[in-house]
């Protein structure tokens, strides 16, 4: 406050009452109706501002990336001076962004504070499993614990605004930023969307460890055709509602603070125009009241998209649709004016986005302290702690997926003398940290090959890269072989480069390269009668039907962050039993994708003793590895799958239980699952839905019962004419361990057709 204008001293100052009271009541700042005396401040800063600042409060700068670190584009303190920007994507560092806020709450003509924005996405500089690791987890605790300490490294760099969670649904692996969200499932998607926002926002925004939270890519970016980066998501309005919008309403209702629309074009309409997506949709129907951001060159790409024919028209387009934020492209700064100056662009539409991010900035409590207590000293504190380092080997461990174990390959035995680990991954530090990390340090991560000699240092770990990620070059795999001969266990790791997931990272071929398949098929040869482990580094499903095979063991340890190989090393040597799951699919060949578990059935479901049935005549119709697959070193069993009634009138809910017992001899987790089928429906249904999960650590022999209500909104789905409803009739539960499940039990719904939500504004 010291530095704020007098003008903003006394508005803040009579507004500190309704701060304290809207900021602790709930951070909700999604709310589309904010609270008055929040209202009043907005209204009163908004009031000092010439059009060409409110512009300025709608423009967000890009930094240029320079070897030694981030600098200002040029002219752009002098533009901060001139209050003509509002936000900054990419600047980091205590100092740096103290020094531009400094600018800009001394030295702008309204004294208005900075937002600093940076792409947190899972970790910033301790770097946590990928996204879709992290949903293996399947414990959204985890989730929200690792966010949480995203934004208390990231805003003691400076950081108030990060672009996560992504909360897109992705069905198609050959689609490289599937690695950025929690998989294909609409229940896990929702309830890890909401946990990251917890952990990002915290309970209240104004805590100076707490970021807004942004999620993207709004709507059925996921949806990309063929898999093809960017490519237009043929979608329909069943399909949006019920699969890929239920994760923005949970980030919605735990409050995110802004949304960010995706490059795909829907229906024809790219989202950065689409008044039907962003104001029908986001706004009315979700009743989304935050900051909508552009995402980077996605307004300008409204003209190759072929829907604007100048920038000025992109400009048009996108303010019309309602994106308040223009990231990077500055078309805001270059038309805007002139477009409101013509008559072309209502003030009132500069105004609703300038007062949602002064808002934000509001909620931030930016106006009370612009430096948000950022200092090199809390910065040196925090970043990289020995807690933040073991809080993600703890989050690595619970993300790796158990995929195969035959005759107890695993754990390796601590006796090993000599110990072969083969595979250029198990080198490469920046593939254990994974895509987007965007403050993480390759030379700060524990490889495989480290994690593994740290964790048996009297025994001998010798390393051979054998083959490159990509490419047939086979060139090396014969001194590889001979390692694995001479050693008593091999660890063999297999997969992709971080640098080939991620955003414009599709891939045609699901099916390892050439190169690492010679040294797979070489490898497992000469490693015959001695435990031989293949370790997937991954960020999507890969398609491995010969490892699947012929190898004994197979773990998947996806991009596990920081710690990447220390978590390894507690499975592999059985310190922790491995206990995720797959969020996602894994196929038997890339011809099967799309391949998820809720699809519906055809009037010929699949049967292999008829031709006439759905499916491939030259494959199994079933994945590799279905969602929520994943085993352990202990076994689970499942009985006694109990209803509360085997009939509930329409509106009511149903209590679910089962009991679960640990019937293996070593102590293990076990993610507890329950699917749901509506049996006959106006509208062909999915053969079966995630409705809760738990994980739960059980000791060897111990039993739990695990007991949950299901209500009308489990139950529901948009019916012929769209409306959201219940119908009346049977349903079956599934309980188990994978979507595989086999445990079921029915109950049967009475009553009328319950009409919870009208049906939603129509595609346009
Ligand atoms: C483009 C990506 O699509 C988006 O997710 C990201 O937040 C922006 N770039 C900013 O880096």
């Amino acid at each position: 406050m010291r530095h704020a204008s007098v003008s903003l001293v006394a508005i803040a100052i009579a507004a500190t009452c309704a701060i304290a009271a809207s900021v602790a009541s709930s951070p909700t700042l999604s709310q589309t109706v904010p609270d008055a005396g929040e209202d009043r401040f907005v209204d009163s800063v908004l009031a000092l501002l010439t059009l060409e600042e409110k512009v300025g409060q709608l423009t967000m700068a890009p930094v240029e990336g320079t070897q030694t670190g981030p600098r200002m584009p040029q002219g752009g303190e002098a533009q901060i001076r001139r209050g003509l920007v509002g936000s900054f994507i990419g600047v980091t560092g205590p100092e740096r962004t103290r020094a531009l806020q400094r600018i800009a709450v001394e030295e702008s003509p309204h004294k208005i504070p900075l937002l600093f924005a940076l792409d947190v996405i899972h970790g910033h500089r301790t770097i946590f499993p990928v996204p879709l690791a992290e949903a293996a987890s399947f414990d959204p605790a985890l989730a929200e614990r690792s966010a949480r300490i995203a934004a208390v490294e990231a805003t003691a760099d400076g950081i108030a605004w990060t672009f996560a969670p992504m909360v897109d649904i992705a069905r198609d692996p050959r689609w490289g930023r599937i690695v950025e969200g929690s998989g294909e499932d609409p229940y896990l998607g929702s309830v890890m969307a909401a946990a990251r926002v917890r952990g990002f926002q915290g309970a209240r925004l104004d805590d100076p460890e707490s970021m807004l939270a942004t999620a993207k890519h709004f709507a059925g970016y996921g949806a990309a055709e063929g898999g093809r980066d960017y490519a237009l998501a043929e979608l329909s309005e069943r399909t949006l509602w019920d699969v890929y919008l239920p994760p923005y309403r949970a980030a919605i209702d735990a409050g995110v603070g802004s949304v960010m629309p995706s490059f795909s074009a829907v229906d024809g309409s790219p989202p950065h125009a689409s008044t039907w997506l962003l104001r029908d949709v986001l706004r009315e129907r979700l009743g989304f009241g935050g900051i909508i951001v552009s995402d980077w060159s996605g307004i300008e790409e409204l003209i190759p998209h072929g829907v604007a024919a100048t920038r000025a028209d992109a400009a048009r387009l996108a303010k019309r649709a309602g994106v308040d934020v223009d990231m990077a492209d500055g078309i805001y700064a270059d038309s805007v004016v002139s477009l409101v100056k013509r008559g072309v662009i209502a003030p009132a539409l500069i105004d609703e986005g300038v007062r949602r991010v002064l808002r934000a900035k509001y909620h931030l409590g930016l106006f009370r302290d612009p430096y948000r207590a950022v200092s090199t000293e809390r910065a040196g504190r925090v970043t990289l702690s020995v807690a933040n380092r073991a809080a993600a080997r703890a989050a690595g461990r619970e993300s790796i997926v158990l995929l195969k174990n035959d005759a107890h390959t695993l754990p390796l035995s601590r006796s090993i003398r000599t110990l072969a680990v083969i595979g250029a991954l198990a080198n490469d530090g920046r593939s254990a940290i994974g895509p987007w990390a965007v403050r993480g340090r390759p030379e700060e991560a524990i490889t495989v090959l480290d994690g593994l000699r740290r964790a048996n240092p009297a025994m001998q770990v010798q390393f051979a890269a054998g083959a490159r990620p990509e490419g047939s070059d086979t060139t090396q795999v014969a001194s590889a072989v001979a390692l694995a001969r001479g050693a008593d266990a091999v660890v063999l790791v297999l997969g992709e480069s971080a640098e080939r997931t991620g955003e414009a990272e599709s891939r045609a071929s699901l099916e390892l390269p050439a190169g690492q398949m010679a040294l797979a098929q070489r490898v497992a040869r000469a490693s015959r009668g001695k435990p031989l482990v293949v370790v997937l580094m991954n960020g999507r499903p890969l398609a491995i039907p010969w490892i699947a095979d012929s190898v004994p063991a197979i773990v998947d340890s996806w991009y596990l962050g920081t710690e990447h190989g220390n978590a390894l090393a507690d499975v592999l040597f059985g310190d922790y039993d491995p206990g995720g799951k797959l969020p996602v699919t894994f196929p038997r060949a890339t011809g099967e994708v799309p391949i998820y578990y809720a699809h519906t059935n055809t009037g010929r479901p699949t049967r292999s003793d008829d031709k006439y049935t759905t499916g491939y005549n030259d494959l199994s119709s079933t994945p590799a590895y279905p969602f929520g697959y994943g085993l352990s070193y202990t076994t689970f069993s499942y009985r006694e799958l109990h209803l509360s009634s085997d009939r509930i009138g329409m509106g009511d809910s149903i209590g679910v239980s089962v009991i679960v017992s640990n019937v293996g001899a070593r102590d293990g987790d076990e993610v507890v699952q329950l699917y749901l089928r509506d049996d006959v429906a106006s509208v062909a249904r999915p053969v079966r839905q995630l409705v809760r999960f738990r994980r739960l650590s059980l000791r060897a022999g111990a039993s739990d019962t695990m007991s949950w209500k299901l209500g009308a909104g489990d139950l529901a789905f948009h019916d012929l004419r769209m409306r959201y409803v219940v119908e009346p009739g049977g349903f079956t539960v599934y309980a188990g361990t994978s979507s595989a499940a086999t445990l079921e039990s029915h109950f049967v719904v009475t009553g009328d057709t319950l009409v919870l939500d009208e049906p939603p504004p129509r595609m346009q």
